[in-house]
């Protein structure tokens, strides 16, 4: 038997498509393993969203340089969204000459096919397809989280906002037929996974490319009729397109959970149109008060990015002020960098890093402390945590999530993992609350 390894950079697309590769290398007798010292395939499913990504992959494929001197029978294979960049198969293999194997996101299916031939032929395989073909159905994946189950709803995006590379190499919005996705959820339900997480750049644009169409409220509303999940996510929202259609049928829902995690990137119109996102700050804060009004025990999370071209103090104090209006759960805060091919690379007045290290440091402050102040306004309430896993094996304490997402740890053993538990939160920090199992 063969053994694999891969390697997962990025964002849960990806993670989710290195399921698929998994399940595609298992179908053919691969088996997982951690050694890179003996894998007779070792694969990097890459992201190009920011230069430290990249970065991280150049440094990965340096130290395999030595295993694949001691085990020169080890395939090397990058793919993913790096690649799918003008230029950087061939720079790949340039700077990486031991790579055996280079293809790109459009192009996933056909991975046993490449090492059949790199096994046949012994000489490299570079294959980058520029464009999408037709949605693949029914390839196998081997997934890795026990009770979460990652589903693709929708592949590539069509939004162009100005810093974002994943147009580039993720190509345009398809959506998955609701028929394909609803045929794939009894099944999951029988391998124990209870929540679904449904994965789109752009989960609010899903359906319109159906016919007939079907927007993204419809398709929640029939997921949230199988039988056999109990709790769905989603992820990513657009604030240009979350209505209150979908607000109230979220609302409606029982198993669509109460978490809203709305990308804002920045509190200034004047950067918001710059960065074509397609809504001001006033929608965005009003969006907020809707979801507020209809679900008031909603959590609410972001993206925000500092030191976008042309950012000036007053446009970061307008970030820093919507932030403390919004009063959000948490963020993940990103200090802008320029993709190659990008509008925003190519525009004036860059900020300097000096500057974006200087905002990202006083937002990352200020969110700290609005979060720790939202958990500890959950203190005496209780949660409905699915419980995933017993914290460092056998401590006698075990962890979930919340409705809202946040990690909850309580006492209790392994035999609650699966289930899900009423909590009473005791004490709030930063990064989790704790609690213990309601009377
Ligand atoms: N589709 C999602 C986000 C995908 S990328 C959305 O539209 O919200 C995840 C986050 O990375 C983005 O929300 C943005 O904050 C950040 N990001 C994207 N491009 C970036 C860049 N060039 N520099 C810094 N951060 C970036
Ligand atoms: Fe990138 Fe914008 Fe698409 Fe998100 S919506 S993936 S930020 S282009
Ligand atoms: Fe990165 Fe590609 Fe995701 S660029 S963030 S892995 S879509």
């Amino acid at each position: 038997m063969k053994s694999y390894i891969i390697k997962t950079f990025g964002c849960q697309m990806n993670e989710h498509d290195s399921e698929v590769l998994a399940g595609m290398l298992e179908a053919v007798g691969y088996r997982s393993t951690e050694d890179t010292s003996t894998a007779d395939l070792v694969l990097l499913n890459t992201c190009c969203i920011r230069e430290t990504a990249e970065n991280k992959v150049f440094s990965y494929l340096g130290r395999l340089k030595r295993q694949k001197l001691s085990n020169p029978a080890m395939i090397i294979g990058v793919c993913g969204c790096m690649p799918q960049q003008e230029g950087m198969a061939a720079r790949l293999r340039q700077l990486f000459p031991y790579v055996d194997l280079v293809f790109g996101t459009h192009n996933v299916q056909q991975l046993p096919v490449f090492i059949g031939r790199i096994l046949a032929e012994r000489k490299p395989v570079v294959e980058i397809l520029t464009e999408p073909a037709e949605i693949i159905e029914g390839l196998p994946a081997v997934r890795k989280e026990g009770l979460r189950a990652w589903v693709t709803i929708m592949h590539g995006c069509d939004n162009y906002c100005t810093y974002c590379i994943v147009p580039y190499v993720r190509g345009r919005e398809r959506s998955r037929k609701p028929d394909d996705i609803i045929r794939e959820m009894p099944g999951l339900g029988s391998e124990g996974f209870k929540e679904v997480v449904l994965l789109g750049q752009n989960v609010n644009s899903y359906g319109k490319d159906l016919t007939p169409p079907l927007d993204f409220a419809g398709l929640l509303e029939k997921l949230d009729g199988v039988s056999s999940i109990e709790r769905i996510r989603y992820m990513t929202s657009h604030p240009r397109d979350f209505n209150e259609k979908l607000i109230l049928t979220i609302a409606r829902l029982g198993k669509v959970c109460e978490h809203f995690h709305l990308p804002v990137q920045s509190g200034s119109s004047r950067i918001l149109e710059k960065m074509h996102r397609g809504y001001t700050r006033e929608h965005y804060l009003g969006l907020i008060e809707k979801i507020r009004l209809h679900i008031p025990k909603a959590t609410i999370t972001t993206d925000i990015m500092v030191g976008f071209p042309g950012e000036e103090n007053d446009d970061f104090r307008a970030t820093m002020d919507l932030v403390s209006q919004v009063r959000f759960d948490s963020s993940y805060t990103f200090v802008y960098n320029a993709r190659p091919g990008t509008p925003a690379a190519g525009m004036a007045e860059q900020v300097p890093e000096e500057i974006k290290k200087q905002r990202i440091q006083a937002l990352i402050k200020l969110q700290n402390t609005i979060s720790l102040e939202n958990n500890k306004a959950e203190e005496g309430s209780w949660q409905e945590v699915l419980v995933e896993g017993e914290r460092n094996n056998a401590s006698g304490l075990v962890y979930g999530k919340s409705r809202g997402y946040k990690t909850v740890v309580f006492p209790g053993d392994k035999t609650l993992i699966g289930s899900t538990a009423h909590v009473t939160i005791t004490r709030a920090h930063l990064a989790y609350l704790e609690g213990s199992l309601k009377n």
